[in-house]
């Protein structure tokens, strides 16, 4: 109790101070790192296998080009297999050898042992596996009237990454492959109205660290730490498909070199870090912000107003990142979970 109670009070001051003279020896020892394994033992895809789950849209597309940009071979998995069919002509274009589509949903166990093994019989081998299958949503939690919305969050976002890991990880042990995970900044730095998506990224990258340590090099692991691209997913994907998608292109080359040269974290933009020493050592700084900025009831009264005014606009097509009916629609149009998804 009383050890407990000196370490409360010195543990961090000491910390900050052994930090503030051993970061900038860290620092240069990771650059000087990344220079050697960027120049010397970056890995050459050309005929490797990857696996690319969410590859219909936005970032796993972009990484799709990537890899075909460096001659691999490719798998493409996703729902939409006509998206898919024009997305394969491209990576074929810009280099990629043979390139497989395949559409499944990575929630269900038996479909991604199907497209893995579609993947290993016809390859011989799988190398890296890509997870970026997800599902986004913007609402207030108390706000839900439908609840079985919460566990197709937690699935696809979480199960999603994990079923696709399962299967293929005796392939990526023999090949010594590698796995690529999208997590995000929410997963530690908790944003108002995705309380479901940070909750499932939070899971999502205390198991592939657990799975690292598990693993123990056999498989590499390289979590890609997304900051708000285009400031949410919605926006960056609007970007990308009006032909302004700079940053998606951009953080996709990241993740793709940063696999390619071993690395464990790839983050963008990578300043966010600093929220996690607020986090750690004056929270009520991140609350008081979060506050001012994005939860004031004010907020709230125009989101629910500006999302009200949108449904009786349009004739509703709900984004993925959109709510479910919120209790709040109770005289607009009201739409199943069912309904939901099959708009995707
Ligand atoms: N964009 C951002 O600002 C941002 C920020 C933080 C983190 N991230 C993370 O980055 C990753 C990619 O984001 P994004 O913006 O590219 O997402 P996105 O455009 O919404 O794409 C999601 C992809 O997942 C696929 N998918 C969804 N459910 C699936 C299922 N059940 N089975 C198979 N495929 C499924 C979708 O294809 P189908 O519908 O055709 O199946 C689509 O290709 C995600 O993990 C996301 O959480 C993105």
């Amino acid at each position: 109790m009383l050890l407990n109670s000196v370490m409360n009070l010195l543990a961090p001051p000491a910390t900050m101070v052994v930090m503030a003279f051993a970061w900038p020896s860290l620092c240069f020892i990771s650059t000087c790192e990344r220079l050697y394994n960027s120049f010397f033992a970056t890995e050459d895809m050309e005929d490797k296998v990857v696996v690319i789950t969410g590859a219909s849209s936005a970032i796993g597309e972009q990484i799709a080009y990537e890899y075909a940009k460096r001659k691999a071979n490719l798998v493409l998995v996703a729902r939409r297999d006509q998206r898919l069919h024009s997305i394969r002509s491209k990576t074929k274009q810009i280099g990629a050898k043979q390139v497989m589509i395949i559409a499944a949903d990575v929630v269900k166990e038996d479909e991604c042992r199907r497209f893995i093994n579609e993947a290993f019989n016809y390859y011989g081998h799988v190398d890296h596996l890509v997870n970026t299958a997800s599902l986004g949503h913007e609402f207030y939690f108390e706000d839900v009237s439908d609840t079985t919305v919460f566990p197709r969050l937690l699935d696809i976002n979480f199960w999603g990454n994990v079923y696709p890991t399962y299967v293929a990880l005796p392939y990526l042990q023999k090949s010594n492959g590698r796995i690529i995970v999208n997590a995000s900044v929410e997963s530690w730095l908790p944003l108002p109205r995705m309380s479901l998506y940070s909750a499932a990224k939070a899971a999502l990258a205390n198991f592939y660290e657990t799975l690292r340590f598990e693993l123990n090099g056999d498989v590499g692991i390289t979590i890609a730490i997304h900051g708000w691209i285009g400031s949410e997913m919605s926006r960056g994907k609007f970007k990308l498909e009006e032909g302004n998608g700079g940053e998606i292109e951009e953080f996709a080359k990241m993740i793709v070199d940063g696999a390619c040269r071993g690395d464990s974290y790839v983050k963008f933009p990578s300043w966010y870090d600093v929220f996690l020493l607020y986090r750690a050592f004056t929270p009520n700084v991140l609350k008081w912000t979060f506050r001012l900025l994005l939860s004031t009831e004010a907020t709230r009264r125009n989101y629910r107003i500006e999302k009200e005014a949108s449904t009786i606009e349009s004739t509703p097509r709900l984004m993925l990142e959109e709510s479910p009916p919120p209790k709040i629609q109770a005289s607009l149009p009201k739409f199943s979970l069912q309904e939901w998804i099959e708009s995707e």
